[in-house]
């Protein structure tokens, strides 16, 4: 007969490795230092601090953020400020991003690169900005989204393309490019003497390389593809997933997807685009790859009767809102790949959505004055099936 003491051991071993600190669940939002530190708003310090294990810089860490000044120049000052915090508050961070077609500066984007030279650009970013912080901030960097939004850039290109051939204009003219390529699709195009190179793929030859100086800069850091609209189950979605799948089966070292979540709420029955078994499908699609999936930058934001985005048009679209946090916690909770969730942004006072959606806002958990709101206890709630889902 088990003595009622050995019970009780099996029973902590058992709580302990479902509960191990091996393998812990991140939630997380993005962190700006000044906020952090200002004696005029405590309530930032003490929410980031109660609610959060893990943290990400908003547009600090991005390529002009760290590396704005020249081909030589780093300044990470900024950067670190966030990642001290990070570290003093026991918090791990998601380092974003390093290949992004925004955030590039201007010596950058005027410089007149070669394929060539932008390849040894893009080699010595990667190397220099993860080693800096392997070494700086040993185990601080959880994951590094390596490359930021590839697909859907590539894809918005050619979509351009093909509705600028349909329309008899000239698809080579710059004045009728609106969705250009990124500056980083060129690598792989030209030779060293400058001869064309007949396998040039302008999507996939940087993001190989990317990933692949990614990981030999740090063989331990976890690497993430970063994306949007690839939430649920679509014609884009899948193009997304067929792209990483593809990446991965060619042997491309590839640890995580993150899927951005910038979800939207036009009216209430938008919340139909959101349903539990859409997202579930698509986080397991890629979780059958042996990926780990990061929800990186979720927001939901709704129409604003205001413009700084705090005061919903309606009552029921936070209502809907509700049910959007709700769905995406409860399928990330039973998505045992499913490893991170961080909100870009937790307040209405300080998010990205009013400045760059008019009239948008109310996207994050937490209102104006730092009270949650139904959203933040939806996603709690929601975040809790992954507990009950392993006994
Ligand atoms: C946004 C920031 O929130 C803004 O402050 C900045 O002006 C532009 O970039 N997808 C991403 C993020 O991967 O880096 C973007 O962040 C939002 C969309």
């Amino acid at each position: 007969m088990l003595s009622m003491k050995r019970i009780i051991v099996v029973f902590c071993l058992l709580f302990a490795s479902v509960y191990s600190d091996q393998d812990p669940f991140y939630l997380g939002s993005t962190l700006y230092a000044p906020y952090m530190t200002s004696p005029t708003e405590p309530l930032y310090s003490l929410v980031m601090q109660r609610e959060f294990n893990i943290a990400v810089a908003e547009n600090e860490m991005k390529f002009s953020g760290v590396h704005g000044g020249g081909q030589t120049i780093y300044d990470f000052s900024r950067a670190d400020a966030i990642a001290t915090l990070a570290m003093q508050n026991g918090m791990k961070m998601r380092g974003h991003t390093l290949v992004w077609h925004h955030a590039i500066p201007s010596w950058l984007s005027q410089g007149n690169y070669t394929s060539v030279q932008l390849a040894q650009i893009l080699v010595g970013h990667i190397t220099t900005v993860i080693q800096h912080y392997s070494q700086k901030y040993p185990g601080l960097i959880l994951a590094w989204d390596v490359v930021n939004e590839a697909y859907n850039v590539e894809q918005g290109y050619l979509n351009e393309q093909a509705a600028l051939i349909a329309a008899g204009k000239d698809p080579t003219d710059p004045a009728n490019i609106k969705s250009p390529r990124t500056i980083w699709s060129k690598i792989g195009q030209f030779d060293a003497a400058g001869n064309p190179i007949s396998t040039w793929d302008p999507l996939r030859d940087y993001v190989r390389l990317a990933f692949r100086t990614a990981r030999a800069a740090d063989p331990n850091v976890k690497l993430f593809y970063n994306d949007y609209s690839n939430e649920g189950i679509s014609t884009g979605s899948t193009g997304n997933y067929n792209f990483v799948k593809g990446l991965v089966g060619e042997g491309v070292p590839i640890d995580g997807v993150g899927m951005q979540y910038h979800l939207l709420l036009n009216k209430p029955t938008d919340v139909n685009n959101y349903s539990q078994s859409t997202l579930l499908s698509n986080l397991q699609r890629y979780a059958a790859l042996g990926l780990d999936i990061h929800i990186t930058e979720l927001d939901v934001r709704i129409p604003t009767s205001d413009a700084t985005g705090f005061i919903p048009t309606t009552p029921d679209l936070l209502a809907a809102q509700t049910q959007v946090f709700a769905n995406v916690a409860a399928t990330c909770a039973q998505t045992p790949a499913c490893k991170a969730l961080l909100c870009w942004g937790f307040t209405y006072a300080h998010s990205w959505i009013p400045a760059s959606f008019a009239f948008f806002g109310a996207a994050t958990p937490f209102d104006q004055n730092y009270v949650p709101t139904p959203g933040y206890l939806a996603l709690q709630k929601g975040l809790l099936l992954r507990k009950k889902c392993c006994f």
